[in-house]
């Protein structure tokens, strides 16, 4: 099948905007009379609120409001659990919840005001560490609940019992990774502005889940969702990261707006940021795997504890995809996995690119290195033995059926391209100096869209005007991952016209039916499905048309280059006359496309179902020089293969792989937020380190493409997949230049050099 828009590398439609510095971000937009609003947030980590005095803020110049919890309408908000605070009210659960908030004339004032806000506080003792969450006795974080479990889940495959009695080698191995923060380049943004758009409030925004946020501040202001429009349109990153924590912003600055009748503008800084968002989960893990000795992996046990921090936010979520693919994607008859997630007063803890993956990964692929070794088997071969294939029975008892599973050929083309195996005999070798070479691999499977977490749906909407031109909306959010411009190529390629027609409009929660959120790598086949969706209804009803005013006979028309044709040969009409003629009889050429994802199942009972509709495959290579005498380690190539069913848009696809390659290895090497007793100490750029262009490794990205029969021209995920593999090869190839298994991310200087050992207790520091 030939195409002519999707398949392609076209440039990407928001990148003259972008580059030329037309776009606007959240922190870009002014309103008249616009004020500027600031949060002041919790001075401990955990503390009652015995007395808050706004009255020296309030007499502060400029100054037009000061709220507290006491003038929210319902103070309490989330995504799955409703048990965030928008503002503290009686006590104060991490650093950095807020207290109250100000507006004022200029944001100047509204940092002075807040300073003079008094607050009475007596500070409490907090539960910092996992094991204070989970172990007798125990002091519950939130006082109305009995204990600190935000979630249990289970899976369960067989009799892991008869599993391991038949193992003729047993490993149990601790593994932990750390706490990191997103780190997206706009750090959160939003505008609240009161009676526009026929509304109670219109919100502006770096909203990455337009939908929820809308949910949330119609829910904190108690009024329907049809008075709040949530608008979103460019966004400097998100990777999970501007869901709860800027629903709470909209609904602080949708207050301030109704409470003085402005435009309310909150802009974070960088401090403010790393203070108050949420971040990835940091997991403590305990596996147990039986095998026999020529490595067929007969039994894994699996435990896993998320530390939550101070709000449940997506944790239920996040550590249920971790209780599906814990074991990877190797075919065991006999499973037991536990995941958890606990309150503690840390700062809370939510979606980021991965989602449970990435901590879970790390572990399953250190262990199969460790197992290999203990068996003296090449570590390929372990994996080959093991590994999913078509018709395999996953760890949840689902039969992998329905699309191509191609993990061995995605182990192979990286295999291939990274020359593993010549390498892995040299590194093999004595290496004589300082300087130590390894290579190392990571494999992975991950369900594709939300799973078993949600209904799966999302809309699109589809106008072709009277010129010819095209408007197109869908209630998916662009977030930097390119899906304005696949979602053109769809479009464009179903109305065989060029992209350049479109103009693609941004979110607008009154325009477009919810979509639910842009998370789970779910946009290009439940997004991409509603787009095409809405594409072929227009199709259909323009083809009718130009059927009937032209008086076509017989064979189907065909839309391409941007003419309508009855078979070969010369066009009937060009697409813009067609649309000019529909207009002026009064045909509707309006679409709005829906798509439901497939039937999935999940049984919490049994810890068993069929979690997601399709799965995508990956496989990323790292090699690595490590000096011994610095424990400084520099990754010199990372190869990347992905089977993403279909690239829609092949340079695209390449562009997540290179952005999470380099996410992942700064999680591998050197990310961490550390934290002492709820404080957060390193809270900007200075010293919470992320990879620049200096540690950037030689990618090479691969893209594999076995259609998958759900999805948009058979494309599934990219975006998160790129992401979860990196630290592992890392820490695989650390070991194999250095002899030394480090179990905790990340593979800082201090753990290459002394080695690994897994702290019993607390967060890996
Ligand atoms: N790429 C860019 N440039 N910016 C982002 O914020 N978010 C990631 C990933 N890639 C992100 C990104 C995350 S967490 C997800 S879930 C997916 O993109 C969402 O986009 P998709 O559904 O289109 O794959
Ligand atoms: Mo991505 S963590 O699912 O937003």
């Amino acid at each position: 099948m030939s195409y002519c828009q999707v398949n392609k590398s076209l440039t990407r439609v928001d990148a003259y905007a972008k580059v030329t510095g037309q776009a606007k971000f959240g922190a870009d937009l002014t309103f008249p009379d616009m004020l500027y609003g600031k949060v002041l947030r919790s001075k401990y980590p955990h503390a009652r609120i015995k007395g808050i005095n706004p009255e020296k803020a309030l007499e502060y110049p400029g100054v037009e409001a000061v709220l507290t919890a006491k003038d929210i309408p319902n103070n309490l908000f989330g995504v799955i659990i409703h048990n965030q605070q928008v503002l503290a009210e009686r006590e104060t659960y991490y650093i950095g919840d807020g207290i109250a908030v100000v507006a004022a004339r200029t944001r100047e004032a509204a940092e002075q005001a807040r300073e003079l806000i008094e607050v009475e506080y007596e500070e409490l003792p907090g539960i910092y560490r996992l094991e204070e969450a989970r172990d007798e006795p125990v002091k519950p974080v939130h006082p109305e609940m009995a204990d600190n479990q935000v979630a249990h889940h289970t899976l369960r495959k067989g009799d892991v019992k008869l599993g391991f009695a038949e193992a003729e080698i047993i490993l149990e191995r601790e593994y932990s990774t750390q706490l990191i923060e997103h780190a997206y380049l706009e750090p959160e943004a939003v505008i609240a502005v009161p009676a526009q758009h026929s509304t109670l409030l219109t919100i502006y925004g770096s909203v990455q889940n337009p939908y929820a946020t809308r949910r949330a501040v119609a829910g904190v202001l108690q009024v329907p969702l049809a008075q709040i429009k949530v608008i979103q349109d460019h966004l400097g990153g998100s990777f999970g990261g501007k869901d709860e924590n800027v629903s709470a912003m909209a609904a602080r600055a949708a207050l301030l707006a109704l409470k003085t009748g402005k435009a309310v503008k909150m802009v974070n800084d960088r401090v403010e940021s790393m203070l108050e968002s949420y971040k990835r989960h940091p997991y403590q893990m305990k596996y147990k795997v039986g095998a026999s000795k020529e490595g067929k992996i007969l039994a894994m046990e699996i435990k896993a504890e998320a530390d939550s921090g101070a709000y449940a936010c997506q944790t239920p979520f996040v550590t249920w995809r971790s209780v599906v693919q814990a074991t990877g994607p190797y075919e065991i008859p006999h499973v037991k996995t536990d995941t958890y997630g606990f309150y503690t007063n840390n700062v809370y803890t939510g979606a980021m690119r991965g989602y449970g993956s990435p901590q879970v990964i790390f572990a399953q692929e250190s262990l199969l290195d460790e197992l290999a070794r203990e068996l003296k088997i090449d570590p390929v071969e372990l994996r080959l033995q093991n590994i999913y294939h078509n018709n395999s029975i996953t760890a949840s008892g689902q039969r992998l059926d329905n699309h191509q599973v191609s993990l061995k050929e995605v182990l192979e083309r990286a295999l291939t391209a990274s020359e593993y195996k010549a390498k892995y005999r040299e590194y093999s070798q004595r290496q004589p100096g300082e300087k130590k070479r390894g290579i190392g691999l990571a494999i992975s499977y991950r369900g594709c869209s939300l799973g078993a977490e949600a209904i799966d749906a999302a809309a699109a909407n589809i106008a072709i005007l009277n010129d010819g031109s095209i408007t197109l909306s869908c209630g998916l959010a662009e977030n930097g991952q390119g899906l304005k411009t696949i979602f053109s190529q769809i479009a464009a390629e179903i109305l065989g016209v060029d992209p350049e027609r479109i103009n693609y409009l941004p979110v607008d929660t009154s325009a477009v039916p919810d979509s639910g959120a842009t998370v789970a790598s779910r946009s290009t086949m439940v997004g991409g499905n509603a787009v095409k969706n809405a594409a072929e209804k227009l199709k259909k009803t323009f083809a009718d048309f130009v059927a009937r005013e032209y008086e076509t006979t017989g064979a189907e028309l065909v839309f391409r280059d941007e003419q309508i044709y009855n078979g070969p040969g010369k066009a009937v009409t060009s697409f813009s006359e067609a649309a000019a003629a529909a207009f002026y009889q009064g045909v509707l050429l309006n679409a709005t496309g829906w798509y439901l994802s497939p039937d999935i199942s999940w049984d919490e009972e049994t810890g068993s179902g069929n979690p997601y509709f399709t799965y995508v495959y990956g496989c990323q290579i790292a090699e690595v020089e490590v000096d011994i005498g610095t424990g400084e380690i520099s990754v010199l190539r990372i190869t990347a293969a992905h089977d993403v069913g279909r690239a829609i848009n092949p340079a695209g696809v390449r562009g997540q792989i290179y952005g999470g390659v380099m996410m992942g290895l700064g999680y591998g090497l050197m990310e961490e937020v550390e934290t002492e007793d709820g404080y957060i100490s390193n809270t900007n750029f200075d010293d919470y380190l992320i990879p620049t262009i200096k540690d950037l490794p030689e990618i090479i990205p691969i893209i594999v493409e076995n259609p998958d029969p759900n999805g948009p021209f058979g494309a599934k995920s990219i975006g998160e997949p790129t992401l979860e593999l990196a630290g592992a090869a890392i820490a695989n190839a650390v070991c194999q230049a250095t002899g030394k298994r480090i179990r905790s991310l990340p593979l800082n200087l201090e753990r290459v050099l002394i080695g690994s050992s897994l702290r019993k207790g607390g967060r890996s520091k």
